[in-house]
């Protein structure tokens, strides 16, 4: 894992990788996107993210009206998204571009995984995400993620 997709970033250029390396276009949208930023807990101590848990959830979230965790999205298969097929993947997010499909209520949205600004991808970008999200290491971390 390269230190640019975690949370150092240098003041190098990084160029836009080939539209046809999907891994590596992936990591680049995982990046812009900051989804580590969410994704990976933080080490209060050293104020830096748990590089040994990289993008597997459990960061806690606590609002007003709501509290969440972080899911993870590594590839672990019983704790994470590793069971997930592409098209699974892909619908989860593009069911996002329509209120009407998923539990919309006014004022009360429950996370703040930012679904409504992410659904808007397209399925080439939603892919490389997909390829790049099953290339990391998967992780064995049980969230739960609307603790009660
Ligand atoms: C502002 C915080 C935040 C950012 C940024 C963020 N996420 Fe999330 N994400 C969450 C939270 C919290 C959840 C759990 C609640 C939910 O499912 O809405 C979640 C859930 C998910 C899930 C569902 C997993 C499951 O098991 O249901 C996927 C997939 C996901 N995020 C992918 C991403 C990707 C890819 C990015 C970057 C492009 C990203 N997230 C950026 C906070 C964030």
């Amino acid at each position: 894992m390269s230190s640019f997709m975690v949370a150092n970033h240098t003041a190098d250029k990084i160029p836009l990788p080939a539209a046809n390396d999907k891994i590596k276009t992936g990591a680049y949208l995982v990046s812009a996107g900051h989804c580590n930023g969410c994704h990976t807990q933080v080490d209060r101590k050293i104020l830096d993210f748990k590089n040994d848990m990289y993008l597997a959830g459990g960061s806690l979230f606590k609002r007003d009206n709501f509290t969440v965790n972080s899911a993870n999205i590594t590839p672990d298969s019983a704790t994470g998204i590793g069971a997930w097929s592409q098209e699974m993947f892909l619908a989860k997010f593009k069911s996002y571009r329509d209120p009407k499909t998923y539990a919309y209520a006014p004022g009360r949205y429950n996370t703040i995984m930012p679904w409504t600004i992410l659904c808007n991808l397209t399925d080439g970008d939603l892919k490389a995400i997909y390829a790049y999200l099953r290339s990391i290491k998967p992780v064995k971390n049980k969230v739960d993620k609307w603790p009660q």
